[in-house]
């Protein structure tokens, strides 16, 4: 392809993939390691069961990435030699050094791209859609591979978690190829990266005693692992989802009805469902799969993509709204013209 002009370039996305470890982690498979209920699960969470990567079998961060590079690659008709640079959205890399992006490129033999990760937990892969998309938009890059990928399940203790943070987080990993296009119509229409400080202490891995927030006593043998105040996420999570739906449709001149689909993080599908009713969207505008996969962080968006369009379900022309919040607190948007 002969790569559009600066001021006439627009940005679309080529192509997308996903990929979940193979192993279930069931709501029995929970209640047979703490007290909890099948029904209690699904009726707070709307979660059946999540996959668990066997990282001990080498199944790591950067193992789930690649696969779902493989096949967005496959989508866009695009050899990895073809990409200018990979973006890694993830907050559960193999190592501190070297990146996930790193790993994933060299896995897939992407020689050419420069890489790098992207860390901004649950709102890891769409704020990486507003940098990949302006790096392109600008000029700087043609071809961006976008991956979002996590397994948080490695951060978990299941005999020592609460309940109600045992219970969300699965593991998994998406991918989507951004390119420049001769449209400039195409791309985003409007976007916003939002984060709170004082807010962090309501999701957090501890790796010292000292990382503990001040009031909470210290626990070594809670180092390594996710500490969550679920209740205080899940206020911030509703009161936040219908604000930022609606700051990004003021920004972009258009009402809830002009969007024709919302792929959103899938958090807990209370949170999901509230926003739906909210706005009086249909429920084939919001997807919902976070009954079969859980959470799993930096990777539910671009799973709810891929599902969307490997069901036939996106097109071009459409308007798309992505939405994501998690740890930091950290929350945003991006709005596309397919
Ligand atoms: O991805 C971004 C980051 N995370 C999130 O978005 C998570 C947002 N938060 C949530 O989804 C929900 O807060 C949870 C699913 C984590 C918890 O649900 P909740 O309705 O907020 O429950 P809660 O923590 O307020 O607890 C209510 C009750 C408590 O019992 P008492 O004190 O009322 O007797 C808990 O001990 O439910 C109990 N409980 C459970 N019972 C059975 C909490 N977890 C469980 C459980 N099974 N797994």
């Amino acid at each position: 392809m002969t790569a559009p002009g600066r001021a006439s370039r627009g940005v679309r996305i080529a192509g997308t993939g996903s990929y979940l470890p193979e192993q279930r982690l069931t709501n029995a498979d929970l209640v047979a390691m703490m007290d909890t209920t099948d029904e209690w699960i699904v009726q707070r969470t709307g979660i059946r069961e999540r996959r668990r990567a066997r990282i001990d079998q080498g199944e790591s961060v950067s193992v789930l990435a690649a696969h779902a590079l493989r096949q967005a690659l496959d989508a866009a008709h695009l050899r990895p030699d073809d990409l200018d640079l990979i973006i890694g959205a993830t907050m559960t890399p193999e190592m501190e050094c070297p990146t996930c992006a790193c790993l994933v490129a060299e896995a897939v033999g992407a020689s050419r791209a420069g890489a790098f990760d992207l860390n901004a937990a649950c709102s890891g892969f769409v704020f990486g859609l507003n940098v990949a998309h302006d790096l392109i938009r600008g000029g700087a890059y043609n071809t961006i591979a976008l991956l979002g990928a996590d397994t948080l399940t490695r951060h978990m203790n299941y005999s020592t978690a609460g309940r109600g943070t045992a219970i969300i987080f699965g593991d998994g990993a998406g991918a989507a190829i951004l390119r420049a296009t001769d449209d400039p119509a195409l791309g985003i229409l409007a976007q916003s990266i939002h984060a709170s400080g004082p807010g962090w202490k309501d999701i957090y891995i501890p790796h010292r005693p000292t990382d503990f927030p001040s009031g909470t006593p210290p626990d070594a043998n809670a180092c390594g692992y996710v500490s969550m105040n679920g209740s205080s996420v899940f206020k911030f999570a509703v009161g936040t989802f219908p604000k930022l739906i609606e700051e990004t449709l003021h920004k972009a001149n258009l009402g809830p009805a002009d969007i024709d689909l919302y792929i959103c993080h899938q958090s807990n599908a209370r949170i999901l469902t509230a926003a739906r009713e909210k706005f009086g969207l249909p429920e084939s505008k919001l997807h919902i799969n976070i009954d079969r996969v859980g959470n799993t962080v930096g990777a539910s968006v671009p799973i709810c993509l891929d599902e969307l369009v490997r069901d036939g379900r996106v097109h071009p022309g459409m308007k798309v709204m992505f939405l994501a919040f998690g740890g930091g607190l950290t929350w945003g948007s991006s709005l596309w013209q397919l």
